[in-house]
């Protein structure tokens, strides 16, 4: 079982060039299988949710092979139209294959979706914009069985703009005949990103990133090869060491404009932020006074993939915070670890207040989910003697070796069997 040994107190300096974005890559490794001939995707991530979403892929038939870091896909002979609790149920982006399964199959059957323990998790807004484009939903014995024979074009209104449901709707569109709208639909980068790439591959799909998608249904999709964007959550993540840890480090690869929410929050309370093109440079003195309330929102919101790693950054804060959880509701599991650390942690449903404290100690902490393990690390960076830092698993399924490049910016850190 790997577990992560920090020994905190080292400062960071150096340039890190993030890796492509794990809820970008996702949804368009789902939407691959609309096409029958041959796509390629530059800057494959290794994480254990895309490595997971890949064998899903093989399952159902598809090629996929890697060359340097590039994936090939073929999914010209897929055989399957369903997808067993096994694979489904590792990660909560089994449930994208819904969509992209109805596009080419028009019926799918998929054990219901994993993910990380954050909340229900409900499908609620999935099923009933299936429903509305005249999709047969049923559920029984623990999968989702769809029959999309008359599927048609129509216009749905999400009654929250789902990250996930905008995706699979989109994606069970593009190959309708007509057009559909998707009003109140998520507006996050990722589903720009989903929209390039479909369109890349001759789908005509207009209006991502704004609050309505319109898809007009094209009759087939033709190969492409395509680069997705770079992962907003791990360059926050280590914007936020560094304002924690002390230094100066240059963030290369990603859209500054992605993470303005908590630019406008931490420049200048815990670092100085500056950006030119695709850099992003991080400069602290170690010294973070406290950034007041930050309330978690869907894009361009404070994203709610950092409201773990802000809390760290809070506990050593000068002053006090408070950090407001709206998007889901179980997403405060770091806490009890971070008070094991020192920190002076009061939380009541959705809201916490955190009352820096001078320093924080290590000790032997358990992450339960990708972003809350995350958080353990950052507080490991700052936290006096040594922190071991188990649920490992977690931080893999969004981070690549994250002990490395924390390592490769001067950071105490190593990833240690028991
Ligand atoms: C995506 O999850 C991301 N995962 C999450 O990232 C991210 O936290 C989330 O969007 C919000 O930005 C992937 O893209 C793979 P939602 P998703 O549907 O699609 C409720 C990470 O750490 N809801 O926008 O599951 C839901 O319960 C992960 O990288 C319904 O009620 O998020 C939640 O309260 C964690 N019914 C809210 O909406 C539904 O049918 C937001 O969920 C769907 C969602």
């Amino acid at each position: 079982m790997s577990k992560l040994l920090l020994h905190g107190g080292k400062r960071l300096n150096g340039e890190i060039e993030i890796s492509a974005a794990k809820n970008s890559y996702l949804p368009i490794l789902a939407a691959s299988v609309l096409c029958e001939e041959k796509i390629i995707l530059h800057n494959y991530p290794c994480y254990t949710d895309t490595e997971n979403m890949c064998e899903i892929l093989k399952s159902l038939g598809a090629k996929i092979e890697k060359n340097n870091d590039n994936l090939v896909i073929d999914a010209s002979s897929l055989s399957e139209y369903s997808i067993e609790s096994a694979l489904a149920g590792q990660v909560r982006s089994s449930i994208f294959m819904l969509g992209a399964l109805l596009g080419r199959f028009k019926k799918a059957k998929v054990a219901y979706p994993g993910g990380c323990e954050i909340g229900a998790r409900p499908i609620d807004i999935h099923l009933s914009g299936f429903r509305r484009l005249g999709v047969k939903v049923e559920e029984k014995h623990g999968f989702i069985l769809c029959d999309a024979k008359n599927m048609t074009s129509a216009s749905l209104l999400l009654e929250f703009p789902s990250v996930g449901a905008t995706e699979s709707l989109m994606m069970a569109s593009v190959l309708t005949s007509g057009q559909t709208k998707i009003l109140n639909a998520a507006q996050e980068p990722e589903i720009v990103d989903l929209q390039n790439f479909l369109n890349k591959m001759g789908a005509d799909v207009r209006g991502a990133g704004t609050s309505e998608i319109v898809i007009n249904g094209v009759k087939k999709l033709h190969g492409c090869e395509f680069s997705p964007i770079k992962d907003r959550i791990i360059a926050g993540t280590y914007l936020i060491a560094t304002a924690m840890c002390g230094g100066d480090v240059l963030i290369k690869g990603v859209n500054f404009h992605y993470l303005q929410a908590i630019v406008d929050k931490l420049d200048k309370t815990a670092c100085l932020i500056s950006h030119k093109n695709d850099k992003i440079r991080v400069i602290s003195d170690g010294k973070p006074k406290a950034f007041g309330k930050i309330e978690t929102a869907v894009y361009p919101g404070v994203p709610t993939d950092l409201q773990a790693q802000l809390m760290a950054l809070a506990t050593i804060c000068e002053g006090s915070s408070m950090i407001v959880e709206n998007v889901f509701e179980s997403r405060f599991k770091h806490v009890p670890e971070l008070i094991k650390m020192g920190a002076d942690i009061h939380v009541k449903d959705r809201v916490s207040v955190v009352h820096g404290v001078k320093h924080l100690y290590g000790a032997p902490v358990t992450g339960l989910e990708l972003r809350g393990t995350a958080s353990l690390v950052l507080a490991g960076l700052v936290a006096e003697g040594y922190t071991i830092v188990s649920g490992v698993k977690h931080i893999d399924r969004g981070y690549h070796r994250i002990e490395e490049e924390l390592s490769g910016l001067g950071a105490d850190i190593r990833r240690i069997e028991d």
